[in-house]
């Protein structure tokens, strides 16, 4: 009977199951899109329960699909968008408000009383982050001081916070019947709670927040066992036994094991992490600090990252907000209609802007404007805006690891569109690559849920299952792409102070 490994992706926009066979090819998935939900400007949730549901579902479907059934699963893996906030309360299950999306900036005043004594960045030194609406601590204390009657609970011991990993989780190895309440050094590492160097929660700094410890979920390795699926399920008795951020599972997926390695994902946002090894490097130049990944009691990877917030979600923003296509891949052939972006420059900072600037302050603007612009003309400018963006978190790896890349590998949905991926390398000036698994978010979890299981045997095997896909070669001549960068930095700065 031949063997398989089943990861879930509980992604921004939708979750999924794939199922994996030892080669790390994908055997069959399962996918369910969920609500977002938009109550204010800037305000954006999920519905906790929802996204329970789909998990449910789509592991059914990917289980039917591959025609196979628990007995031919050795293990779960799972992977999550990052910082999305949960607390539920942990004696009925039940979410106690929607889940606050990792793209909510309802928390800016929260953040601006917390650096109020110390700046935005008096813990980065030991959680790698700045303050920020982005991660998740602000989410809770939020929570806590907006929903009636959470912070009494809370402090009665009787409310659980998780990102999605440990809703998940939890859920699928019991919930109020046993369920295990955990979480990774990945997804950990976006809270701004706990330590790079012990990984473990901070008492002075969840004093600082006023969030009560027993919240908090136990904190594991990225590849163990942590338990085994409830009888409720299809999968029941299959151990879950990897958890990775997804885009660490990224990384992970994309064989980047090594310090120097790297990748680039274009999903909702653009994500690129750099792997340090095992040295923990703090950015002159705007970039996180985070958890590479960790494999049982294995020394911890550190990674660099570049978080760009609002990337393939422009192009569902042109779809849903303004009707300018129909379709997300409608947008390659709009901008193939006209031959470049015509002078417009578009800064998608619809949560303000992330890595280089962290600047929640920013607002979107689309600049450049003259009467010869027409609808076909922001198609490119969307498109380059994702590329942009990525130069300017290159350029902050480059100059924070002192080495500068020489090819970007590249994963995400909009690596299929061939225009952006082509401009790309014009204005990094060095090749893009796309390896054939483009899956690489739920692959990386699969590998570490495999690995924990001995399914795979080391990180030489899976190595050996990365193959190269396309590349695209820079073709754009440097005073051209001087002069676009040029443009796009003076269109960034347009975006500064919106908000009084
Ligand atoms: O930090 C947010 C990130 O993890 C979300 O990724 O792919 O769900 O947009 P994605």
């Amino acid at each position: 009977m031949t063997d398989y490994i089943i990861a879930i992706d509980q992604g921004t926009t939708s979750t999924r199951a794939i199922v994996f066979d030892h080669a790390g090819s994908i055997v069959s998935q399962g996918q369910l899109e969920h609500k977002q939900i938009f109550p204010k400007a800037g305000w954006v949730e999920h519905d906790p329960k929802e996204i329970w549901d789909n998990t449910r579902e789509v592991i059914g479907q990917a289980l039917s699909r591959a025609n196979i059934t628990r007995h031919n699963v050795r293990a779960v893996g799972i992977t999550n968008q990052r910082e999305t906030t949960v607390v539920w309360d942990k004696n009925t299950g039940e979410p106690v408000y929607n889940a606050i999306v990792w793209q909510d900036t309802r928390t800016q005043d929260i953040v601006d009383r917390l650096a109020a004594d110390g700046g935005v960045e008096r813990f980065k030194d030991i959680v790698g982050l700045p303050l920020s609406t982005y991660f998740a601590g602000t989410k809770i204390v939020w929570i806590l001081e907006n929903v009636e009657g959470a912070r009494e609970k809370a402090e009665a011991g009787e409310l659980l916070f998780g990102t999605t990993d440990s809703w998940v989780t939890w859920n699928l190895t019991g919930g109020v019947d046993g369920g295990v309440h955990i979480t990774d050094v990945t997804n950990a590492s976006r809270t701004l709670f706990m330590d790079l160097t012990t990984l473990t929660w901070r008492d002075d700094i969840l004093e600082v927040f006023g969030v009560p410890k027993s919240m908090l979920p136990e904190i594991k390795s990225s590849s163990e066992v942590y338990g085994t699926v409830h009888t409720s399920s299809l999968l029941r008795e299959v151990p879950v036994a990897g958890i990775l951020g997804d885009q660490q599972a990224a990384t992970f997926g994309q064989a980047a094991f090594d310090a120097g390695e790297s990748k680039n994902t274009y999903g909702t946002g653009n994500f690129l992490i750099f792997n340090t090894g095992t040295e923990i490097v703090h950015s002159k130049n705007g970039l996180l600090t985070t958890l590479g990944y960790r494999l049982g009691d294995d020394v911890p990877h550190y990674a660099l990252e570049g978080s760009i917030a609002v990337t393939g979600s422009l192009v569902q923003w042109l779809r849903d907000n303004l009707g300018l296509i129909a379709s997300a891949p409608e947008i390659e052939e709009l901008a193939a209609s006209v031959d470049d972006n015509g002078g417009a420059y578009f800064v998608p900072a619809f949560s303000g802007l992330f890595a280089p600037y962290w600047r929640s302050d920013a607002r979107g603007a689309l600049v450049g404007l003259t009467r010869f612009v027409n609808k076909g003309h922001i198609a490119p400018a969307a498109l380059e805006a994702t590329a942009f963006q990525t130069k300017e978190v290159l350029d902050a790896v480059d100059a924070d690891s002192g080495v500068p890349l020489t090819e970007l590998k590249v994963d995400g949905g909009m690596i299929a569109n061939n225009l952006l991926m082509q401009f790309q390398a014009d204005i990094l000036g060095v090749p893009v690559v796309r390896p054939v698994v483009a899956e690489t978010t739920a692959l990386g979890a699969a590998y570490a849920a495999g690995l924990a299981v001995g399914f795979w045997a080391n990180l030489d095997e899976l190595r050996a299952n990365w193959q190269e896909d396309s590349r695209w070669e820079p073709k754009m001549d440097e005073a051209e792409r001087a002069r676009l960068y040029r443009n796009w930095k003076k269109a960034v700065t347009k975006t500064f102070d919106w908000v009084d």
